[in-house]
């Protein structure tokens, strides 16, 4: 017998149990569940709509439910839909009719909201401390590699030499943007549905604060309707994650690209790394790989809530139910991503000498001397000219902006000096972009202890 068979003169059908269940995922929400329900009994005890015999006797059962899942001894089957059916059902199974109060001013639809905003407000968590895991893996690679210099691209074409504790600095601040977006979705999931009933409320004397309180809420939802229908906080989950994936898919990118034989700035540790079943000489980026691939399934996951949501009528639809697997592969891959990211950039191996040397010889000075130019008052428009024409000079003749004489730039602008071949070298480069958020050195250093006391206060490092 269902737990709502009354008004049903027919069994439902195998097919349509199969159809309907939640259960093989919403198992996850157990202890959730068992937490809610327990800070609903004690409301209902404290408010006299159940005795305090009652809501002992009802704890204790929701108690042992707790140990049999924890101990893997709970049985689950689709007939009973989904975790909230199952316990349910085994509580009214352990302590008898009694059981069955505890849905007493209660509905599924402000429990398995309830549930999930437990969940997340968990997972959040737990995302948070991952971040700043992976942080700190990138400031002390940083560190590591303080003074190495690399080409910074636009376009994929080298650009400007840049400070490769710089480039990863980058990846400091978004993940830094990341933590704010989960630390904004917690503040919206931190709000109590419990209450709202099926939709309307209930006709019971109920404590809302109570239970907030109880279960560590700090605010409630204030319209019944809304308690129920509201997947905002999911969503932002969703998103956050989604665009934290985007950040670690372009890391992913610049880490298959730079170890790749052209560029050899990096090597994975071959415990991070995979070989080829048919050649023997592979060294495969199989992680960063996945963790690029694995981007799309979360952004997926962000498209499909959206779509779900979208012009679903108030309260309560079962089309919501999909919010959950969304959730939870989306949290689950975010965390793995996070994880095997921080040891894999632990582990990396940095080849100093190929950064430097792929920085040299490649004209990525041209902005110095044309900076050069217009400190010694031409235009900058006319100092871009010249260094260009200068280029175009390399270009045909075979050379690097380095290998220039100073007859030659003297040829090109009697504005340079004796010193203007010194700005062609990368280390003068770098050592004058001391503008703030610049590559200097100086400026990176002040970035990498900004780092570090942010990530001492967290713990993270
Ligand atoms: N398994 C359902 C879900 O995940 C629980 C809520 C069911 N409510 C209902 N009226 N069918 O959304």
């Amino acid at each position: 017998m269902k737990l709502w068979g009354g008004r049903f003169s027919k069994e439902t059908a195998a097919e349509v149990e199969e159809f309907t269940a939640s259960i093989g995922f919403d198992r996850r929400l157990w202890e959730e569940d068992i937490a809610g329900s327990l800070a609903h009994v004690k409301m209902l005890a404290e408010v006299g709509v159940l005795t305090a015999e009652e809501a002992a006797t009802i704890s204790r059962g929701l108690e042992e439910i707790r140990e049999e899942i924890k101990s893997g001894a709970f049985a689950y089957s689709a007939e009973l839909e989904d975790i909230h059916m199952h316990i349910e059902r085994r509580l009214i199974e352990k302590v008898g009719p009694v059981g069955g109060k505890v849905h007493t001013a209660r509905s599924r639809n402000d429990q398995v909201a309830l549930d999930t905003h437990l969940w997340v407000l968990r997972k959040v968590d737990e995302v948070l401390k991952l971040i700043s895991g992976l942080q700190a893996a990138l400031v002390r690679k940083a560190r590591a590699h303080q003074n190495a210099i690399l080409p910074g691209y636009t376009h994929l074409q080298h650009a400007q030499p840049i400070l490769f504790a710089h480039h990863l600095l980058a990846y400091f601040e978004m993940l830094e943007r990341d933590r704010a977006r989960f630390l904004g979705c917690r503040e919206r999931a931190d709000l109590m549905p419990l209450g709202a009933g099926a939709l309307a409320g209930t006709t019971f004397p109920i404590d809302r604060e109570l239970v907030a309180r109880e279960l560590g809420f700090s605010k409630l939802y204030e319209n019944s309707l809304d308690a129920v229908s509201d997947r905002d906080y999911i969503l932002e989950f969703l998103s956050a994650s989604a665009i934290l994936m985007v950040h670690l898919s372009r890391l992913a990118e610049e880490l298959i690209l730079w170890s790749s034989q052209e560029f050899g700035f990096v090597e994975l540790d071959d415990a991070f790394s995979t070989g080829s079943s048919i050649m023997p000489q592979k060294k495969n980026p199989d992680v960063p790989e996945l963790v690029r691939g694995k981007t799309g399934r979360v952004v997926g996951h962000l498209t499909a809530l959206l779509m779900v949501l979208k012009g679903l009528p108030l309260a309560y639809n079962k089309d919501l139910q999909e919010d959950k697997e969304a959730l939870f592969d989306t949290a689950d891959t975010v965390c793995a991503s996070l994880k095997i990211f921080t040891d894999l950039i632990a582990t990396l191996k940095v080849n100093e000498g190929r950064m430097l040397a792929a920085a040299r010889g490649d004209f990525s000075t041209a902005t110095d001397l044309a900076d050069y130019l217009a400190r010694r008052g031409l235009p900058f428009r006319e100092a871009h000219a010249v260094v260009g024409r200068l280029v175009q000079k390399c270009l045909a003749e075979g050379k690097a902006l380095e290998d220039l004489t100073l007859d030659e730039l003297r040829a090109a602008s009697p504005l340079f000096g004796s010193d203007a071949l010194a700005a062609l070298q990368v280390e003068q480069s770098v050592e004058r972009r001391t503008s703030r958020g610049g590559t200097a050195p100086a400026r990176v250093e002040e970035a990498l202890k900004r780092a570090e006391a942010v990530l001492s206060g967290r713990g993270a490092l």
